[in-house]
């Protein structure tokens, strides 16, 4: 079912498509429970200008409601934010039938897109500062490295005051009504952390530093369109004030228990440990993540959000379990800074699971506050204690 498209301002249409059902993204790495959407712009002033594309699949429908709206003849320039498929993909289609119209992005997006799509388009590369006057009012394009490619382009439009983000302040989320006061706040707080754990924590420094340039430009602003998700147009400066919070090393007051479990051992250790450390601050919140039956991406959201991680794995084949060596190397890759961490885990003979963990946190950055803990077999009574005596251990470290 194609949502129509609709007005955003004076000048500005949302030509996108909201796509439902997409459950994953990025092939299956990422999940999109609520879906998403490949936001795209019209901008009718004395020139015409279209903001981006959309997904390949959605390419000739894209085309074909885009001529429900303007006469593709009148389209002056292509601006291309951000190379990647979800908002290249229409190009293809689109270039067909406007094949000398001039596509403005950075260097590093034209030489994407020949790498891509392999095809002799009118590039017009632009950098911080450039401008393309559309009659009346302009764009501003600011270059926004690694937000989150080397190719990201943001566009600031003079009179109508809106920032193009491309994929930042973006959420996978769909929605029937695209504006950020007309959704559910939990639900647009969830998808924009999930989104920004996810995609952008292993550019937090560079976020904070784009943050910092764009709010030197002092741009008025009315609405901020990312190219994902809902267009921020009630109190717009919200989610920038709260991605310079996210890119600063964010943590909560949370520790994630994160393991998984055989027959169940490391799974009563995890209970156990818990019981230690609510006893010694019983207002931290602790999350039970068990990696095995837990979406990884959520998994990923919620060690964002937390000042502490324990992570837990039984022994087998000397190494650990399959799901926890597929969370170690997520969080590995996503380059966490300041946060606090210790391993545990049960065995049968050789035990080394735990210990592998606490090296591949440290390996990660993570400060390992105490010694991992390894209980044989199923523990008893005196195993349970030395749980929850690990847990008080690690929750007097925080
Ligand atoms: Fe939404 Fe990086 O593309």
């Amino acid at each position: 079912m194609w949502k129509m498209h609709f007005s955003v301002s004076d000048h500005v249409t949302w030509v996108g498509k909201t796509d439902w059902e997409l459950q994953t993204f990025h092939g299956e790495e990422l999940s999109t429970f609520k879906g998403s959407t490949y936001n795209a712009y019209l901008i009718q002033d004395e020139k015409t200008a279209l903001v981006d594309t959309v997904w390949t699949p959605f390419a000739r429908q894209f085309v074909e409601d885009l001529k429900e709206t303007i006469d593709l003849d009148e389209i002056d320039y292509v601006v291309a934010l951000h190379a990647e498929p979800d908002h290249s993909g229409g190009l293809i289609e689109l270039m067909r039938e406007i094949p000398d119209v001039p596509i403005y992005c950075t260097s590093m997006a034209a030489r994407f897109l020949r790498a891509q799509y392999h095809q002799d388009w009118n590039f017009v590369e632009v950098k911080t500062g450039d401008t393309l006057s559309l009659g009346k009012q302009e764009l501003v394009f600011v270059e926004a490295k690694m937000l989150h490619w080397p190719d990201n382009l943001l566009a600031y439009l003079t009179g109508d005051q809106i920032l193009f983000s491309s994929d930042a302040f973006g959420q996978h989320y769909s929605s029937e009504v695209l504006f950020n006061d007309l959704v559910d706040q939990g639900e647009l707080y969830r998808e924009a952390l999930k989104y920004y754990a996810n995609i952008l924590t292993p550019f937090s420094k560079m976020v904070a530093r784009k943050i910092d340039e764009v709010l030197e430009m002092e741009l008025p602003l009315k609405m901020i369109c990312p190219s994902h998700g809902v267009i921020w147009r009630e109190d717009p400066a919200q989610i920038i004030e709260t991605y310079a919070r996210w890119a600063d090393d964010y943590q909560e007051d949370q520790v994630a228990i994160v393991y998984d479990t055989m027959w169940d051992s490391t799974g009563r250790m995890a209970a156990m440990i818990s019981d230690g450390i609510r006893a010694v601050d019983p207002t931290l919140t602790i999350k039970h993540l068990h990696t095995a039956k837990r979406d990884k991406n959520d998994i990923i959201a919620e060690v964002f959000r937390s000042k502490a991680i324990l992570v837990g794995s039984s022994t087998v084949n000397r190494g650990v379990l399959s799901s926890i060596s597929a969370i170690l190397s997520l969080i590995e890759e996503m380059g966490f800074k300041k946060k606090k961490a210790s391993a545990f885990g049960s065995y049968g003979w050789s035990g080394e699971a735990p210990g592998l963990i606490r090296e591949t946190l440290e390996d990660a950055g993570f400060e390992i506050l105490i010694p991992e803990l390894r209980e044989a077999w199923t523990p008893d009574a005196e195993g349970r204690d030395r749980c929850r005596t690990f847990g008080r251990d690690f929750a007097r470290q925080l």
